[in-house]
């Protein structure tokens, strides 16, 4: 850590932030000299007992290769003619290290592209100025509780976070954005959210798209007033339950999205970012899509769909080959009908009403256009191999005669998993997994008068999609999504129909400690559809 770096934390990092800081943060921060006056006095007892992976190296080992400020502040961007709109956003800078680990997007409410590489070790110093707390989560990462972004951690207005991790996944389209408790919804809905991509020596040996042929595409949904400022009616009851949906479809950040492209292979990696809307991506002309990678990273061959359905939270990356379309082709991105054309939320066996919005969940809308250019010179080929992955083995699994089964269930205006809403650091029996161990864990949607669609994610693990059944009266509406999944390869993130049921293979590795599984949903996340579990050691 260098002298100004520590400096520029020190005036920020508060005794309070420092508790807050798992212990090998903390001896970072003594080793960098200079802040232990503000630990002297302080009765209180440091964080609890070293995780499994931290306890065998020695805190102060930890040295960042690269070293990145990120502060979560309101700005205002020019998004449409006229006024421009009030957001919150990420802003980032690059104080140690590689340059290219922050790529702006300029003109984008969005927090910048983060790029990391498998094995680098990242530190982070977080700062909140938004008027309310805040903390950062990094969703499909697998890190240490002290650097998951999980509620009880959230620093407060003009306070600093360090996270330091070194970067456990696999190569692939990750993201980050707040998770406050009961207020994810609002702070992405007004901007709190970027793409994390974290590249490894096995992707960069298959050839895929690279440079400006490799581009994440985030889709979101938002609702403008007429003076250009963002609308958000998810505190309304009815929202909070339904999920709030909103009737403008934006694409990094953009309305009316084009995508200028030249007539050969690109890399698309598409993020749903949105609080509750689902996709289902088709192009107009009904030519399948060539899916390579998923939440997790490359598949090991290439799949094809007609259409792929992407809930909150998933990720889902196309091999897009714009080869023998003549210049001037726009080829449009839908959104394609599912539910039957007009409906919304799912309300027990029949339709109901969806959240207000002019462009219901399941309605059809353009997602985006790609716009042939020019001519391109060079040819690319899908590869036939994308990657090897070391799927787990179900029979190896520890409970696989009796899955854990987590019942997602509507009472009283609230949603709950098995009966209970969030707890900050509430742990049921249910909830407590042995480090190290694979398990069978089932999430089921098919209980109670009321059904809704919930992306079910899960903290700290990739899993791997064993089954998914449907209760037979509600088989005609999942008949319109259900050849859109694609459960081939990591997933971290898993989209229940109305009356599905999903069983999934997950192994507890590293990290011992408290980490979330919830609905990613915003509004039900911050009505409670979320829980913790811990892993022991
Ligand atoms: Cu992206 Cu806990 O979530
Ligand atoms: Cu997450
Ligand atoms: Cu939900």
């Amino acid at each position: 850590m260098s002298k100004e770096v520590l400096a520029a934390s020190q005036t920020r990092v508060s005794r309070r932030d420092l508790l807050r800081l798992g212990g090998s943060s903390i001896v970072a921060l003594l080793a960098g000299g200079g802040v232990s006056g503000l630990l002297s006095g302080c009765a209180i007892p440091l964080p609890p007992a070293p995780l499994a992976k931290d306890a065998a190296t020695p805190a102060f080992s930890f040295i960042p290769e690269v070293e990145i400020a990120l502060k979560a502040a309101l700005r205002e961007v020019q998004i449409f003619p006229g006024k421009a709109t009030r957001v919150w956003t990420y802003q980032g800078e690059v104080l140690k290290g590689d340059a290219s680990t922050i790529q702006d997007l300029p003109g984008s409410y969005l927090g910048p592209i983060l790029r990391v590489r498998k094995g680098q070790k990242v530190r982070v110093h977080f700062t909140n100025e938004l008027p309310e707390s805040s903390i950062v989560h990094w969703h499909g990462l697998h890190v240490p509780q002290e650097a998951d972004g999980h509620p009880r951690l959230a620093i407060g207005s003009g306070e600093t976070y360090i996270y330091e991790f070194e970067v456990a996944n696999r190569a692939g389209t990750y993201w980050y954005h707040p998770h406050p408790h009961g207020r994810t919804g609002p702070q992405v809905y007004h901007g709190l959210a970027g793409v994390l991509l974290v590249s490894d020596e096995e992707e960069a040996a298959v050839g895929l798209p690279a440079g400006e042929h490799d581009i994440p595409l985030v889709i979101q949904d938002r609702s403008f007033g007429t003076d250009n400022q963002l609308h958000y009616l998810g505190n309304g009851m009815m929202d909070r339950m339904m999920g709030f949906v909103g009737d403008r479809i934006l694409v990094n950040g953009q309305p009316d999205f084009t995508l200028p492209v030249t007539t050969r292979a690109y890399r698309l990696r598409f993020l749903n970012g949105s609080n509750s809307r689902t996709y289902k991506l088709g192009w107009h002309d009904g030519s399948p899509l060539t899916i390579i990678a998923t939440d997790g990273g490359l598949l090991e061959k290439a799949v094809q769909r007609d259409y792929v359905v992407i809930g909150p939270g998933e990720r889902i990356e196309l091999w897009a080959d714009f080869h023998g379309h003549p210049v001037g082709t726009e080829l449009r991105l839908q959104s394609l009908p599912f539910f039957g054309a007009e409906a919304g939320a799912m309300m027990g066996q029949g339709r109901m009403m969806d959240s207000f919005s002019a462009l219901p969940n399941g309605a059809e809308f353009t997602v985006l256009r790609a716009r042939i250019d020019r001519e391109a010179t060079e040819t690319l080929t899908l590869p036939e191999r994308l990657s090897t992955i070391h799927f787990h083995q179900p029979e190896d699994a520890v409970n696989r005669e009796k899955p854990r089964t987590f019942d997602i269930v509507m009472q009283r205006m609230s949603w709950l998993l098995n009966g209970r809403a969030f707890e900050m650091e509430g742990v049921t029996r249910n909830e407590v997994v042995k480090l190290g161990d694979l398990e069978v864990w089932e999430f089921v949607n098919q209980r109670g008068p009321m059904s809704m669609i919930h992306p079910m994610h899960v903290h700290n693990v990739q899993f791997q999609v064993l089954e998914r059944q449907i209760l037979p009266a509600l088989a005609d509406q999942w008949e319109t999504v259900r050849a859109g999944y694609v459960d081939e390869g990591w997933k971290d993130t898993i989209l229940l129909m109305p009356g599905e049921r999903v069983k999934l293979l997950m192994k507890f590795e590293d990290y011992a400690g408290l980490y979330l599984y919830h609905c990613h949903n915003l509004e039900h996340e911050d009505l409670g559809l979320m829980r913790n579990y811990r892993v022991e050691a």
